[in-house]
């Protein structure tokens, strides 16, 4: 199946010694910035009230509507037990594995499971999406993306903490060096810098 062009991006919180979460998989404190302000997200629900300060708000809100899939390696889908069945984002969801679960939570979100592989996986979300652009999470998977020449962009929000342990951005990538362009730098008020690279 040939992909569409729409854009694949990794969005992701890192702490500045480069962890995405703890050494449980909790990204805890890192992502405070979601909900230490006082504007709420237009993405903001009762179970998930996103209360951002106004420049991370404004930015937040942008890039999310611009979102029109998702795709989750299996462990951060286990890891956040499936949103409960309902992401906040409402877009098509697609979830890497070996293994589909038997059972997924009920709620508003369609998840599709794949498994044969990040180029399906990749194809069916840009379809899926439209002209809107496709939403990583993993590390794991985001790496794959990577060797395989499907990612565009990088944004990165990073966190203002020192975490010493935990998983890592990329643990090992292989030798060759991926060259990157940095295209947008915002310094916000919650002590949050997103900086993003083109591929
Ligand atoms: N800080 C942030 O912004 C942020 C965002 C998202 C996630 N996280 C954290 O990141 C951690 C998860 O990331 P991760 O890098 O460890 O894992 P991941 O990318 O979420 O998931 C990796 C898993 O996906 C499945 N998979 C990957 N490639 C596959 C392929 N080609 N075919 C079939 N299945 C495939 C495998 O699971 P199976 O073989 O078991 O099916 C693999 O173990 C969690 O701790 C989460 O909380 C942080």
């Amino acid at each position: 199946m040939r992909a569409p062009k729409n854009k694949l991006v990794w969005d992701v919180t890192m702490s500045l010694d480069g962890f995405i979460a703890d050494p449980k998989g909790d990204p805890g404190k890192m992502f405070d910035w979601y909900f230490s302000g006082d504007t709420l997200s237009v993405y903001s629900s009762k179970t998930l009230p996103f209360k951002l300060t106004k420049d991370d708000a404004k930015y937040f809100d942008s890039k999310t509507k611009a979102t029109g899939a998702i795709i989750a390696g299996r462990r951060t889908y286990d890891y956040a037990k499936a949103w409960g069945g309902s992401f906040f984002i409402p877009v098509p969801f697609f979830v890497l594995t070996h293994r589909p679960p038997h059972r997924v939570p009920k709620g508003t979100t369609k998840f599709t499971f794949v498994t044969d592989g990040i180029e399906s996986a990749v194809a069916q979300a840009k379809f899926a999406a439209g002209k809107k652009e496709v939403n990583l999470m993993g590390a794991n998977i985001a790496k794959e993306c990577i060797e395989a020449d499907l990612l565009d962009e990088i944004r990165v929000h990073i966190a203002p903490f020192l975490m010493g342990d935990g998983v890592r951005l990329h643990d090992y990538l292989g030798s060759h060096w991926v060259e990157l362009k940095r295209r947008e730098v915002i310094a916000s008020s919650s002590g949050i810098t997103h900086i993003s690279f083109n591929l």
